[in-house]
């Protein structure tokens, strides 16, 4: 039988307030787009989700299509809440989102009202809720006009099913241009899911200061560039790693020589920091105050164990950043 961890929030720095909003979030948050699906050992995922919430993390990234297949992440989520978390549930920030493909025909990916509000049904009935936290536009549909998908979110909290709006992969302009859609509708855009690591920064020259100006929070999504801004690959490619086992978006071939190098280099750093590379590349995109979060994966507990540790740092000298610079140019 499980019960939280009674130190859960002793860390009260570890959460950070999101965009001008009144909702804080954890500088970690547990996404759960590999290793629960159907096919994935669902003790070992019951017992990151459990693991993550213990060390104070309260928000859980979904999406209507995590799996595989499709939508059986969210069903194992379910049973982890039925089983073990459900006495916890106002503690908890639960996420989905829907903007990729989920079932054939003309109503099952992009943007319009009548897919997006399909999909979220369709999560909650997987998850076993009644709302979610955030319901996420998890794309940007340029064949949808953006008031009928920001228009289809807003429809979903004022109807109850999800408490926040959210955005995710969304250009900076058509940011702006949702942030003043959904503000007219009474519905302020809470944040903007994107992917930032050191590895991939297009987030920097704009879309960050749209967010800041909007007062609309980020959640970084893939800070550790799936696994290769971590310890992961330095001797080989290890069978039970993303790219050994699972090559649909991080395949062998990623890992060049070119990377490793510049991995091996930011490790060092990260040493003389005393940190874990990993802990360096989550402290690196937690520096800016307009990251909300930083949305980790993990196929271990120790996994979340490390990357918890990162909060213990998070400043950086100018002489360490101009280094890391100096390391990704090459
Ligand atoms: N909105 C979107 O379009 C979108 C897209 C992608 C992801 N996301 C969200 O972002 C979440 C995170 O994405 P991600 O999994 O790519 O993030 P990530 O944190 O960059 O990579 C996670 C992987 O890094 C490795 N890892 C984690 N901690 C480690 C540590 N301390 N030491 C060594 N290796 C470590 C593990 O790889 P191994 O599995 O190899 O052990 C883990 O699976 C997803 O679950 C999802 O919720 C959103």
């Amino acid at each position: 039988m499980y019960s939280a961890a009674a130190t859960r929030y002793d860390n009260q720095d570890f959460y950070r307030r999101c965009g001008r909003s009144g909702l804080k979030l954890p500088l970690l948050s547990l996404g759960l787009w590999h290793n629960f699906g159907a096919n994935d050992p669902y003790e070992n995922a019951r017992a990151i989700a459990l693991r993550a919430f213990d060390l104070g993390l309260t928000c859980f990234d979904l999406a209507n299509n995590y799996g595989p297949p499709d939508g059986s992440a969210e069903i194992t989520f379910g049973k982890i809440l039925r089983d073990d978390l459900r006495p916890w549930r106002d503690e908890l920030i639960i996420t989905t989102k829907a903007g990729y493909y989920m079932w054939p025909g003309p109503y099952g990916e992009w943007g319009s009202r009548k897919y997006l509000l399909a999909s979220l049904d369709q999560s909650l009935k997987r998850l076993g809720l009644d709302y979610v936290d955030i319901f996420y536009s998890h794309r940007f549909d340029p064949g949808t006009p953006l008031e009928e998908t920001l228009g289809a979110v807003a429809h979903a909290v004022k109807s109850g099913k999800a408490l926040y709006a959210g955005i995710s992969n969304y250009p900076a302009a058509e940011t702006a241009g949702a942030a003043k859609i959904l503000r007219e509708l009474g519905v302020p855009c809470l944040i903007h899911q994107a992917r930032y690591s050191m590895l991939d920064r297009w987030v920097e020259p704009e879309l960050l200061g749209v967010l800041e100006k909007e007062g609309i929070g980020c959640t970084v999504f893939s800070p550790l560039g799936k696994g290769v801004l971590t310890d992961r690959y330095f001797k080989g490619i290890p069978a039970d790693s993303r790219a050994g086992h699972d090559p649909r978006f991080l395949r062998p071939e990623h890992i060049t020589d070119a990377v490793l190098a510049k991995t091996r280099k930011l490790n060092d750093l990260a040493s003389a920091r005393g940190q874990t590379l990993a802990q360096m590349a989550l402290a690196w995109v937690l520096r800016h105050k307009v990251a909300t979060s930083a949305l980790i994966g993990a196929s271990k507990v120790s996994q979340v164990d490390d990357c918890v540790g990162a909060v213990k740092n998070l400043n950086f000298s100018a002489d360490e950043l101009a280094r890391i610079e100096t390391i990704l140019a090459g």
